[in-house]
């Protein structure tokens, strides 16, 4: 016998969709970012590209699209270890560059380094004196040359214009980034440190046992035709759900917007009806969960179907219509594996409706204009 696959299915591995193709990946693409960066015999962090890099006394950061949700990421995981640190839209930050000193850094975000807003935003940064590192994926790409450091996110070449592989690469980088940059001078890390590495290790296998498991293919069959999609999600989980609603907007054409849990009372629950599902995302038991859980109880009092990506560790279940599992994490490590299920329910919607999935209508790979 023999086997037909035509050129384009043989790039695509036997999978439908390069998107397809790429979240599977991330296992791969994971391990790959984090080898011989994560030493687990003295519990440290190393990443060459920054071996001589100062740490800084504060960090800004600027990025677009999925970038900038990796960057609202990353500046949480500088402000946890006492360091200040924004996230900026890049065509925002060229408006009114936040003011900085000689012992900030700014850090541009780009997967292909060469997103206009990214570049110029760097470049302006860079008139006005301050140091930029590039976080890219492409070697050799404008941000990378440009800036005075680099560090590669080594997702491998993405083809689907839908971010994926490389957006969980830019999170564990983003973790390496930190540890690395804070460990030394008398920042406090030692301790989450010790516990964060064993979970960086785990990660490739624990995201691979989430794409083996996942319902979110029986689970988009619910909620067809329904007026809109909101995702929401509270700290290192807000940028989870803007990442699960630009994902599913951009290749479905669905109406979704993703939202900080708290902010939902705030206005977004006007919109909230027994047409809009609700992707939550809660992990762990602590209070911040359990202030999502309320967040919940209000989109169910106003009949809302609730679908929970959640560890099993807090009652969310029981509020929730389904539920999409992640195995339990160390919290910084949760994010990627919650992003894992939602990229699935983009992906599985997006398949179901017949869309131009890793081309989607208006939309680009790499914008170069501002
Ligand atoms: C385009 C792509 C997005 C991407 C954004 C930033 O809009 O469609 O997927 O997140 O550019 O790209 P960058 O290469 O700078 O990460």
């Amino acid at each position: 016998t023999t086997v037909e696959w035509s050129a384009d299915q043989t790039a695509k591995s036997g999978y439908n969709h390069f998107m397809a193709k790429e979240i599977h990946e991330q296992p791969a693409s994971l391990r790959q970012c984090l080898r011989g960066r994560v030493n687990e015999l003295s519990g440290s962090v190393s990443v060459e590209e920054l071996s001589d890099i100062d740490s800084p006394e504060s960090v800004q950061l600027v990025a677009c699209g999925t970038s900038y949700h990796a960057a609202l990421y990353v500046a949480r995981l500088f402000r946890a270890h006492g360091v200040p640190a924004q996230a900026h839209l890049a065509s925002e930050y060229v408006t009114a560059p936040a003011p900085f000193d000689s012992d900030s850094l700014l850090i541009g975000i780009t997967q292909s380094g060469e997103t206009a807003d990214t570049l110029s935003a760097l470049r302006e940064a860079q008139r006005r004196g301050a140091s930029t590192l590039a976080v890219t994926n492409v070697v050799g790409s404008t941000a990378a040359r440009e800036c005075d450091h680099v560090v590669y996110i080594r997702a491998g070449p993405e083809i689907g214009v839908a971010a994926t592989k490389t957006f969980s690469s830019q999170l564990a980088t983003g973790n390496l980034l930190v540890e690395k940059l804070c460990a030394s001078g008398t920042k406090r890390t030692s301790e989450s440190t010790r516990e964060l590495i064993p979970a960086l290790r785990d990660l490739p296998n624990q995201l691979q046992s989430v794409i083996d498991n996942s319902t979110a293919k029986s689970v988009v069959e619910e909620y067809l035709d329904y007026d809109a999609y909101f995702f929401i999600g509270r700290g290192l989980h807000r940028p989870v759900a803007l990442e699960g609603a630009l994902k599913f907007k951009e290749i479905t054409y669905e109406h979704a917007e993703g939202f900080a849990a708290g902010e939902l009372k705030h206005g977004p629950l006007a919109l909230v009806t027994q047409r809009t599902p609700i992707f939550a995302v809660v992990t762990g038991d602590g209070e911040r969960a359990q202030k999502t859980i309320s967040n919940i109880k209000e989109v169910q009092a106003r009949d809302a179907p609730v679908v929970a990506v959640t560890d099993g560790q807090s009652e969310v279940r029981r509020y929730a219509n389904h539920t999409l599992e992640i195995p339990q994490t160390h919290p910084r490590i949760a994010p990627v594996l919650a992003n894992t299920q939602l990229q699935l329910v983009a992906y599985h919607m997006a398949d179901r409706m017949n869309r131009s999935i890793d081309k989607p209508r208006n939309l680009a790979k790499s914008v170069t204009v501002e």
